[in-house]
């Protein structure tokens, strides 16, 4: 894809690694509409803020009608309610599908037309989902957000296929923790740097990677999926 022409939309782009994602995508010559559900809390040069809240279609279809011209979705907005999957709130467990699986399926159902329409001033039109080594890796303790990942992952594989004769190239991203809000609570020394991240992510989703890994945690399990659980 040609950079200079993307017009890109990211998800959660008021902090941690979407925020992230639209500096690097201003940098490199992109337009970005920075959606978050407080617009209020964006405060990146360059982008153009957009409210969005990725659990609320009515939310997703004003968007997609107020950016006519975006040729790249970055589905990066997400949550951790660290509810385990026995005991846990059912609420939480819902959320965490909601968000991950649902909002991630309806922003592609209204967005795909869209970049669809845009995709040949780009070379090509694409979408990248932000999702973890937990959609491979399922520790108890975070059942919720790995099988909402799991789900995910399973739904940007399927839509890479549907997509593709669209002009549209899907891609996912792996990555083990990274530093920011979402796990304040890990020791420093156990996370990447989430700009070192959407960097390597964004050149995989332009050089048309279908998957990306980003660390060597994730490299290891999915290199070892076949292994016995
Ligand atoms: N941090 C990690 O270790 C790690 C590892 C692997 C994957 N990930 C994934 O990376 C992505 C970004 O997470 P992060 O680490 O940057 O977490 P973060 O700092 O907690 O940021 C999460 C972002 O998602 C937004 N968001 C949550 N629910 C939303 C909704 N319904 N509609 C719109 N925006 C919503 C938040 O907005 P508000 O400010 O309004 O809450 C915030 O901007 C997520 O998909 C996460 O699962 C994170």
């Amino acid at each position: 894809m040609n950079t200079d022409n993307v017009v890109a939309l990211v998800t959660g782009a008021n902090r941690g690694l979407g925020r992230r994602f639209a500096e690097q995508l201003v940098a490199r010559g992109a337009k970005v509409y920075a959606a978050a559900r407080r617009p209020e809390t964006i405060d990146i040069p360059g982008v153009v803020p957009i409210a969005l809240d990725i659990t609320d279609l009515e939310s997703i279809h004003r968007a997609a009608e107020r950016v006519g011209d975006v040729n790249v979705l970055v589905n990066n907005a997400g949550v951790s309610t660290r509810a385990n999957l026995l005991e846990g709130s059912l609420d939480d467990i819902r959320l965490e599908m909601e968000t991950h699986y649902f909002g991630t399926l309806q922003m592609i159902r209204a967005f795909a037309p869209v970049i669809e329409r845009n995709a040949d001033v780009a070379g090509g039109g694409a979408i990248l989902d932000v999702l973890s080594v937990l959609s491979w890796l399922h520790p108890p303790t975070s059942g919720a957000y790995s099988a909402a990942k799991a789900a995910a992952w399973a739904l940007t594989d399927a839509m890479r296929t549907e997509l593709a004769p669209k002009g549209i190239h899907v891609a996912a991203l792996h990555v083990g923790y990274m530093d920011t809000d979402m796990v304040r609570y890990i020791p420093a020394d156990q996370k990447t740097d989430p700009g070192a991240v959407a960097r390597q992510a964004l050149d995989g989703l332009f050089a048309g990677e279908p998957e990306i890994l980003g660390d060597d945690l994730t490299r290891n399990i999915r290199a070892n999926l076949s292994a016995p659980a």
